[in-house]
C-alpha cells in the first residue's frame, strides 16, 4: 500500500467510534515496531514524527523508511508531522511526501492561530495531505514545546466552533485536560467539553497525552469523539528499558540482541494501545 492522510481513516474511526493510535517513533527500528504491530491486528496507524527526530535523521530517510514499510504492509497507514510551529518545517515534510501534518501555533493569540492554519492548509491542500490544528494549551513539553501548569488553559467551546469553521481541517486537537508526559496525579478530564466541541465542530478530535490514561478514559474519550490518539512518552520508555533491560541481564556485545529486544517492547506498547482504542480488525 501507499502512504495515505489522515482523512478517511479519522472520519471512519468517528463514524464507528474507535480511534486511530498516532505513535511517535525515533528510528527505523521504532518505525518497524509501529507498522508490524498494526499488520499483525489489522488495524489502520498513524506514524507519528516530532520535529526533533525528523532533523535529527533528515527528510528522505525517514519518509524513505515509511514508504518501504508501507509498501510491504497490507493496513492504511499514514506519515503524520507532531506539533510544528515552523512552517518552512511543514512545507520541507509536505515537499518529501509526509501525508499529514499538524501546525501547532496554539500559544499564539486566536487570530494568528487561525492565520497559520489556514497557511498551512493552502500549502498541504493541493497534495491531499491532512492538517491537524490545537487550541487552547497542553501542559508539558513535547519536542521544544513547554507549556507550564499555570499557563495551561483548556480549549474554549466557542472559540472552537468558530476555529472549525473557519478553517476545513482535518483533526483537531483541543486541550481537554490531558498533559504530554507523565501525568503527576490523577488527570482531570473535561468530558462535557470534549462531547460539546465534538458535537458542534463535527470534526475528528485527537486526544493528546496518550501515555499513562486509564482505560476508562479512553474509552470514554474515544466514545466521546475523540478518532486519534497520540502516544509518545510510553514508548520513549519501551525504546530506552527494552534496549537497556536486554543488556543488563546479558551483557552480549552484540548489539542486534538488545536492538530486537527493544523492537519487541515498542511492538507489545504498540500492540496493548491498538486494542485499547478499538482499531483491531478496522484496517
Ligand atoms: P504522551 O507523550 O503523553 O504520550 O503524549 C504524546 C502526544 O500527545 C504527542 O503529541
Amino acid at each position: 500500500m501507499t502512504l495515505q492522510s489522515m482523512t478517511a481513516m479519522l472520519k471512519r474511526a468517528q463514524k464507528y467510534a474507535y480511534a486511530v493510535g498516532a505513535f511517535n517513533i525515533l528510528d527505523y527500528n521504532s518505525m518497524k515496531a509501529v507498522v508490524d504491530a498494526a499488520e499483525e491486528l489489522h488495524s489502520p496507524v498513524i506514524i507519528q514524527t516530532s520535529v526533533k527526530t525528523v532533523l535529527f535523521w533528515g527528510y528522505e530517510p525517514v519518509i524513505a523508511w515509511a514508504r518501504q514499510l508501507a509498501e510491504n504492509a497490507t493496513v492504511s497507514i499514514a506519515i503524520h508531522l507532531d506539533h510544528c510551529k515552523d512552517l518552512k518545517v511543514i512545507q520541507n515534510c509536505i515537499d518529501a511526501g509526509w501525508t499529514s501534518v499538524m501546525i501547532d501555533a496554539s500559544t499564539m493569540p486566536f487570530e494568528e492561530n487561525i492565520a497559520l492554519t489556514q497557511k498551512t492548509l493552502e500549502m498541504a491542500r493541493p497534495k491531499n495531505i491532512s492538517v491537524e490544528a490545537e487550541l487552547g494549551a497542553i501542559v508539558g513539553v513535547e519536542d521544544d514545546i513547554h507549556v507550564k501548569e499555570q499557563d495551561a488553559h483548556l480549549a474554549d467551546p466557542e472559540q472552537a466552533v468558530q476555529f472549525c469553521h473557519t478553517l476545513a481541517i482535518d483533526c483537531f486537537a483541543p486541550a481537554i485536560g490531558t498533559a504530554h508526559g507523565v501525568y503527576k496525579g490523577e488527570p482531570r478530564i473535561a468530558y462535557h467539553r470534549i462531547e460539546e466541541i465534538a458535537r458542534r465542530t463535527g470534526v475528528p478530535l485527537a486526544l493528546h497525552g496518550g501515555t499513562g490514561l486509564s482505560e476508562d478514559v479512553f474509552y470514554r474519550c474515544i466514545a466521546l469523539g475523540c478518532a486519534k490518539v497520540n502516544i509518545s512518552t510510553q514508548l520513549k520508555y519501551a525504546h530506552i528499558n527494552g534496549f537497556v533491560d536486554y543488556h543488563l541481564q546479558n551483557k552480549v556485545y552484540n548489539p542486534l540482541k538488545p536492538l530486537q529486544a527493544q523492537y519487541e517492547a515498542l511492538k507489545a506498547a504498540v500492540m496493548e494501545n491498538i486494542k485499547l482504542f478499538g482499531s483491531e480488525g478496522k484496517a
